[in-house]
């Protein structure tokens, strides 16, 4: 060999030495699973092997993620945690006091999250004062999507109200379409639910509900009409809705089966996925009635405590990455949520996202921003459980009472509590 290409081969040699050693693998569980959201997640698989780690996809598929955290907890449990898990809302607390958790305040100084997240979010991530999770992004719940050119054929016009909206869907059942796409599983039934909620109750109401879990707004008269507005709904959704996945759903509008969808911004990552644009080819609108409310979901990836330096190592560049601008950018561009960080450009982003930015900023400054309950981000998952069941039995049974939903809702939430 030359001496300069032994030069080389040193060089080169010696400049993959300290990458190497660092080098760890990270397991992340998730339940990213559509054709949109998976473009997504593997933005994230790609940053964390730029950096020369091992990404170990654990995907669990089913909406909302009840079956990810099935499994998760079988993992938990035979002391085999994954690296991070997408864990939401309350229940990082729960995970936080089984002390299975990790400290990420290392990493969160260096990289002054206190400063750059806003302060209801930042909470959330922080288990007895330390950070063990990070956001990922902010979803927004009460959505309502459109297509545009189903509309102008059924004659109908966007709405702004309830009332505008079983308005809207008279026309497009009368011209043939599927007025509502919806797919039938708890969690999608409970997620229209929430949004009938803020729409009926208003945000403080709404919050009275499912955040003080307050037992005269349960069974109050707004929460009887609340379930009566779900119960109309019924007539508007087609006969093969069971069980359909959300993305199937969202599919149903994008091919011009169906007019809408009551879905939150994920939806948007299978828009995007089919090349569609935002304003042009579908629009989004605040869900009718929920105008200035913003109910938000933020997916966030909380980190186990682990063995191997090296494995450590990685988890925290992954954590370091989340919250990275490159990161911040390309994933939520793909998933159809918005930046955590509120300092982001939101110049490359859709109008939907640049609405959904404005509103988050609007709604924050008074009791319009809300934590979503079907997401997980208000209470519990035991009485985010006990809602879905109440709300689920309601839905699929056409002779079931307004009245009577409520006070089972009450009871429901109560037996868990
Ligand atoms: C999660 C989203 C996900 C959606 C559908 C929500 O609970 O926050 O990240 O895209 O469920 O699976």
């Amino acid at each position: 060999m030359k001496a300069i290409t032994r030069l080389a081969a040193a060089v080169s040699l010696a400049s993959l030495i300290p990458f190497a050693a660092h080098a760890g693998e990270v397991e992340v569980l998730h339940w990213w699973t559509s054709g949109g959201e998976k473009r997504a997640a593997d933005t994230l698989k790609q940053l964390v092997e730029e950096q020369g780690h091992t990404w170990k996809d654990f995907a669990v598929a089913g909406g909302g993620g009840e079956a990810a955290m099935t499994v998760l907890k079988t993992r938990a449990v035979s002391g085999n945690p994954p690296a991070a898990a997408q864990i939401k809302g309350p229940d990082i607390q729960e995970w936080g006091e089984l002390g299975l958790l990790t400290d990420l305040d290392d990493v969160a100084k260096e990289n002054k999250w206190d400063e750059i997240l806003p302060k209801q979010i930042a909470g959330i991530m922080k288990y007895d004062g330390a950070y063990v999770a990070v956001p990922v992004n902010v979803h927004r719940v009460n959505w309502l999507w459109i297509n545009p050119e189903v509309f102008a054929k059924a004659g109908a016009t966007p709405p702004k109200t309830l009332d505008e909206f079983f308005a809207a869907a008279d026309k497009l059942k009368a011209a043939g379409f599927v007025p509502v796409a919806h797919g039938g599983q708890p969690w999608q039934d409970g997620t229209v639910f929430e949004d009938i909620v803020i729409s009926v109750l208003g945000p403080e109401g709404y919050r009275k509900a499912f955040v003080d879990l307050d037992k005269d707004t349960l069974t109050g008269d707004k929460m009887v009409q609340a379930f009566a507005t779900l119960k109309k709904l019924r007539d508007y959704i087609d006969a093969d809705a069971a069980g359909r996945d959300w993305n199937t759903a969202t599919a149903m509008v994008i091919n011009g089966k169906a007019g809408m969808q009551i879905m939150g911004d994920w939806a948007k990552s299978e828009w995007t996925a089919a090349n569609k644009v935002a304003g042009k080819d579908y629009q989004c609108l605040p869900f009718p009635g929920t105008q200035g409310s913003f109910a938000f979901n933020v997916d966030s990836l909380a980190m186990f405590k682990l063995s191997k330096e090296e494995d450590r190592k990685a988890q925290e560049d992954l954590a370091r990455t989340v919250l990275g601008s490159k990161f911040q950018q390309f994933f939520n561009q793909n998933k159809g949520s918005i930046p955590v960080r509120l300092d982001e450009d939101m110049s490359a982003f859709d109008s939907c996202a640049q609405q959904s930015m404005a509103d988050f900023k609007e709604a924050a400054k008074g009791p319009g921003l809300q934590p979503s309950l079907a997401h997980g981000m208000a209470a519990s998952s035991y009485v985010q459980g006990a809602v879905f069941d109440v709300v689920t039995n309601f839905f699929n049974d056409p002779a079931a009472d307004p009245k009577k939903a409520a006070q089972q809702l009450a009871a429901a939430i109560q037996a868990v509590q």
